[in-house]
């Protein structure tokens, strides 16, 4: 085996071969995809990454002792092959890339063998995830996930050349650092040196970028890890990467342009889309009102209407008593779905419950013009008519209403939009819209902490002509923050940053922390602003999130190599795993379930 490379050299990856290439001499390298053994002429499909090529054996081209390998060739086994490039003397496959040509072999050698893989390596696999995540090696040779890695490589390699055309400098930041609690759990590192003390892993390199621009390197990128430990969803994993970046003397209009541009460069050349600059601007608000979601998906219609003001006085109490809480009535008109099944409009009720609602209205109306509806008989036909017109609703339509505060209201109706574009099939899904959502609330009130929280984070400036407010109604202050949406995601969050030393003290008695405290956590920020600080502000893209929707996968875990699974395990190394019983002591630690050993 010490000689399996001697004398050979790959000429080629399998599927860069084409028409051209006919009557070339190629060496190529991969694994066999899978071997037909047609008695006098054996055929195998090659496969490396760029695709797959199929190869031809006689004994009359290869001599006896290359044709004995040739049928003891299994799938998966690594071989080298040399041959010449012709064209097919079959049918062309139509499927294959390669689907003119073949290789007419004169040698093969066996590089290794392989046992029967636990699943077929494969494209649209059906294998269940666990077991893909189990043998991630072998998963990851599938096609599928092959172009996603791929295309992730070269995303990142453009966004490398766009980021230092435009002057940026891609600088590194520690993954050692100062635990700093907020927003998301940390991760914690002991520390064997200092007993007791303990490392954060970062959360974003937030503090650190906000230091490189105190230090004068005046536009920072960097394509970093990150890591929170919080509850994973298809479009959360424990440790992700963003592209991170800071830029020095900007508002947010110089943030939003360059990032437009980047995002016009990126996607054409990952997947020729043409993005459309400038970008779609919305303010929070309305991207709440309109739609119920900070992220909206404008991909198809259907938004929220307030009805307040139409049924205000009517007789259902439901209605009635939450506008009287200060709360509000609104819906969303489901059109043509007015003979959905009772059963499914149950659901549709169970749904709405998930998200915090106590009951979902809901009103039909018939083809005739007649109404079929939870709550028509508290009402006179004159307001029925008015709640319909309000709707914009008509013969065919299904009326489904959520009453209660704005928040519950919004989130209801904001899931339920989705829930229902997706199964009305009102989703276009080649469409990519890109959406700014601006002017996010700087902070929100937590009833578990009991305490306002920042809404992006404690660095966030305030929008100046609500400085005002930040005494007598915190609740109501506007923030220079501004998310990146696609097709209803959050691809990235940025924020212009506070800069003034007490601006940033106030925001941290805002949220409840001492002057010790704050300045235990966060004071060597508040030490570099003493020193001479520019304006600034940036923003980080959830990198893992941009390629998985530009590949259409369904989960940011399609387009990581190794990712986790929910419970932030990694089902194929093991992690997290017990250590040994050594390992803790150095590090001063003893875990509920140690044998106390002295
Ligand atoms: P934010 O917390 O909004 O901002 O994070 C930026 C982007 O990172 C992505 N993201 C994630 N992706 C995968 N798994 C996760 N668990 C996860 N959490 C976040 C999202 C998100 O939009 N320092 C600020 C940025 C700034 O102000 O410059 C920050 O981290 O796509
Ligand atoms: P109830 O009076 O609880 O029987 O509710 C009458 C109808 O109103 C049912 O269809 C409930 O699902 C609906 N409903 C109850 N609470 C709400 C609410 N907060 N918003 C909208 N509809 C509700």
């Amino acid at each position: 085996m010490a000689e399996a490379m001697k004398g050979l050299h790959r000429s080629h990856r399998c599927a860069e071969l084409g028409m051209q290439d006919v009557g070339t001499q190629v060496t190529l390298m991969g694994w066999v995809q899978k071997q037909r053994n047609k008695g006098g002429i054996i055929f195998v499909d090659l496969r490396d990454r760029s695709g797959i090529i199929q190869i031809i054996f006689e004994e009359s081209d290869c001599g006896a002792e290359h044709f004995a390998k040739a049928e003891k060739l299994r799938s998966e086994f690594v071989i080298a092959v040399v041959g010449q490039v012709e064209k097919r003397a079959g049918a062309v496959n139509e499927n294959l890339a390669t689907g003119g040509i073949e290789i007419r072999a004169t040698q093969v050698r066996i590089l290794s063998e392989a046992e029967t893989p636990p699943f077929p390596i494969e494209a649209d696999s059906r294998t269940r995830e666990e077991l893909r995540l189990q043998y991630r090696y072998l998963d990851l040779r599938r096609p599928d996930l092959q172009r996603n890695l791929i295309l992730r490589s070269s995303i990142a390699a453009n966004i490398r050349r766009f980021m230092t055309q435009e002057g940026f400098l891609e600088i590194e930041t520690p993954i050692l650092g100062k635990s700093t609690p907020e927003g998301a759990r940390d991760y914690l590192v002991p520390s064997r040196v200092h007993p007791g003390s303990f490392y954060g892993l970062p959360q974003s390199p937030q503090l650190f970028k906000q230091l490189l621009m105190c230090s004068g390197f005046d536009r920072y990128f960097q394509i970093a890890k990150c890591f929170r430990d919080e509850d994973l969803r298809a479009d959360r994993q424990p440790e992700f990467t963003q592209l991170d970046m800071e830029l020095s003397f900007v508002d947010v209009d110089d943030v939003i342009d360059v990032n437009e541009r980047l995002l016009q460069f990126v996607c054409k050349e990952a997947i020729g889309l043409e993005v459309q600059l400038p970008i779609p601007r919305m303010t929070w608000k309305e991207a709440m009102e309109r739609f119920g979601s900070d992220k909206p998906d404008t991909r198809f219609g259907m938004e929220l209407v307030n009805v307040s003001e139409t049924v205000r006085g009517c007789g259902f109490g439901v209605f009635t008593s939450a506008l009287e809480a200060g709360g509000s009535v609104r819906g969303i008109n489901a059109k043509g779905q007015t003979g959905m099944p009772r059963k499914k409009i149950d659901a549709l009720v169970e749904f709405a419950k998930g998200y915090g609602a106590k009951g979902l209205a809901y009103l039909a109306v018939q083809e005739d013009g007649s109404y079929k509806s939870s709550f028509a008989k508290f009402m006179t036909p004159e307001q029925l008519e008015n709640l319909v017109k309000a709707m914009d609703g008509g013969p065919g339509d299904l009326l489904l209403f959520a009453a209660d505060q704005n928040n519950i209201v919004y989130s209801v109706l904001g899931a339920l939009r989705l829930e229902l574009g997706e199964q009305m099939g009102l989703i276009d899904h080649d469409r990519f819209d890109f959406l700014w959502v601006t002017e996010f609330p700087l902070l929100e009130w937590s009833e578990e902490e009991n305490r306002f929280v920042a809404v992006h984070h404690p660095f966030t400036m305030m929008m100046e002509e609500d400085l005002a407010y930040l005494d007598s109604d915190p609740g109501r202050v506007r923030a220079k923050a501004y998310d990146i949406v696609l097709n209803g995601v959050e691809l990235g969050g940025g924020s212009v940053r506070i800069y003034q030393n007490e601006i940033q003290e106030k925001m941290f008695e805002i949220l409840g922390f001492t002057k010790e405290e704050a300045h235990n956590r966060f004071g060597f920020l508040l030490d570099a602003f003493k020193y001479g600080v520019p304006p600034h502000a940036g923003l980080a893209y959830g990198l893992d999130r941009l390629v998985m929707l530009l590949v259409k996968a369904d989960s940011i875990r399609e387009v990581m190599a190794f990712p986790k699974v929910k419970d932030a395990s990694c089902l194929l190394t093991g992690a997290p795993d017990a250590v040994d019983h050594v390992q803790l002591q150095e590090l001063h630690l003893l875990t509920a379930d140690c044998p106390q050993e002295s």
